[in-house]
């Protein structure tokens, strides 16, 4: 379902008060500097993967990866090495890729497609549900119960064709963590999708340097001043903070209309006016970033490789695109290198990591505008748990539920 005509009014209302506005809205709290720690102390790193990479829903894969039973994949971009696996029943499963005996892979291969998991050591073979099925030489085990045996699952939900996985038997289920940004995305009829491209890249910088350049418009002018800068609309961005730290925004094309390259392509018809003429980004906690329209999909992901190292993957999904060129949003030549504007953020993503580990990095105090770096990292300190942060490390809870949507002051200055 395309987004409703009072809504659309009232976002274009939004647009024009934030280009209006000479301050921040009335009541908007002021942001205190988040520690520099953050992204350079080891401690909050290891917080990170304790929290952070456990217990949230994390893109792993899309259903054409492992597309007919008995195919999987095997996933370790969350540190964990994971097996996705295409069972009889038409169900995704997700296993820890440890064997039951002595915790050897059961797979190697990246993909692949198996009538049963066999463990490369000594055999034992397992269902596509995870049940130990046959161990080799069974007369040796005293007493082995197959029924406990079997390989330890992992949460995984589908949302349409995406494949979410989640380490923590307690978490909510995906629906709920994604909450009303579920029912935003009917328009985008994630259920469609194909995987057109799927790339990743190594960075020289902390993985959440790296996320937020794509998590605010502040720094367009200086960075795109040829790309995106002459497109975007920058002054009419509107930022919308949802629980669980997501957040989105919503900034028009500087023409009004529909860039004429996104005109005679596939497209998905249901996707309603704002997403077609705005760059609409969502940040799915804790490292989705992505402008969706209603020609590609195209989420950009961000996994730590240490404290001062990241994957970026870059994947794109699209709608049928028939017999012409695959789409592939981000990159050139097929994954060859990263296309021009995501090479002025990376690029620049490396001098930043320079910087901030040096001496003269205290905090980072973050404008209106940044406000959505902020909420994430709200939300990140609420899910490791305050009190196991080391208080130089925390940041204060200010921007409180009543500008979490569907709460937001700005709506109720609009006539
Ligand atoms: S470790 Fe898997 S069969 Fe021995
Ligand atoms: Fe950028």
């Amino acid at each position: 379902m395309a987004m409703k005509a009072e809504e659309i009014q009232t976002l274009r209302q939004l647009m024009e008060y934030e280009a209006s506005r000479n301050a921040p809205p009335d009541g908007f709290p002021n942001l205190p500097d988040l520690p520099g720690g953050r992204y350079t102390d080891a401690r909050f790193y290891e917080l990170e993967k304790r929290h952070i990479w456990r217990k949230s829903w994390l893109l792993a894969s899309h259903i054409d990866e492992v597309p007919d039973p008995g195919c999987f994949r095997l996933w370790e971009n969350a540190g964990q090495p994971v097996i996705i696996v295409h069972a009889d029943s038409g169900e995704i499963n997700a296993f820890y890729n440890t064997c039951s005996h002595r915790g050897a892979p059961v797979v190697t291969d990246q993909f692949g497609k198996r009538s049963r998991l066999v463990c490369r050591y000594h055999g034992w073979t397992y269902s596509h549900d995870g049940e130990l099925m046959a161990v080799r030489d069974p007369q040796d085990f005293v007493d082995l119960d197959f029924s406990c045996r079997g390989l330890q699952k992992i949460r995984c939900e589908r949302f349409g064709n995406l494949i979410f996985v989640n380490f923590d038997p307690a978490a909510p289920t995906l629906r709920e963590w994604l909450g009303v940004i579920a029912d935003e995305w009917e328009e985008f009829r994630f259920d469609q999708c194909r995987l057109a491209a799927r790339h990743s890249f190594e960075l020289n910088c902390n993985w959440k340097i790296a996320m937020e350049a794509n998590t605010e418009v502040y720094h367009v002018k200086s960075i795109h001043p040829k790309t995106v800068s002459p497109i975007l609309d920058d002054r009419r961005n509107v930022n919308t903070f949802y629980p669980n730290g997501h957040g989105r925004m919503i900034a028009p094309n500087r023409s009004g209309g529909v860039r004429p390259d996104r005109v005679n392509v596939p497209q998905i018809e249901s996707v309603g006016e704002i997403a077609r003429t705005c760059t609409q980004s969502y940040g799915i906690f804790p490292n989705w970033v992505s402008p969706l329209s209603h020609v590609a999909l195209p989420p950009l992901l961000f996994w730590p490789r240490g404290i001062d190292k990241c994957l970026f993957e870059t994947w794109t999904f699209a709608p049928d695109w028939g017999d012409g060129p695959k789409p592939d949003v981000w990159t050139v030549n097929d994954g060859e290198s990263l296309n021009q504007v995501l090479l002025e953020d990376t690029e620049f993503g490396v001098w930043i990591q320079k910087s901030v580990e040096s001496y003269g990095f205290k905090g980072v105090p973050l404008s209106y505008q940044e406000a959505r770096i902020y909420h994430w990292n709200q939300f990140a300190d609420r899910l490791i748990g305050i009190e196991n942060i080391p208080e130089e490390l925390r940041v204060a809870q200010v921007i409180g539920d009543e500008w979490i949507y569907p709460n937001d002051p700005r709506r109720d200055l609009l006539s």
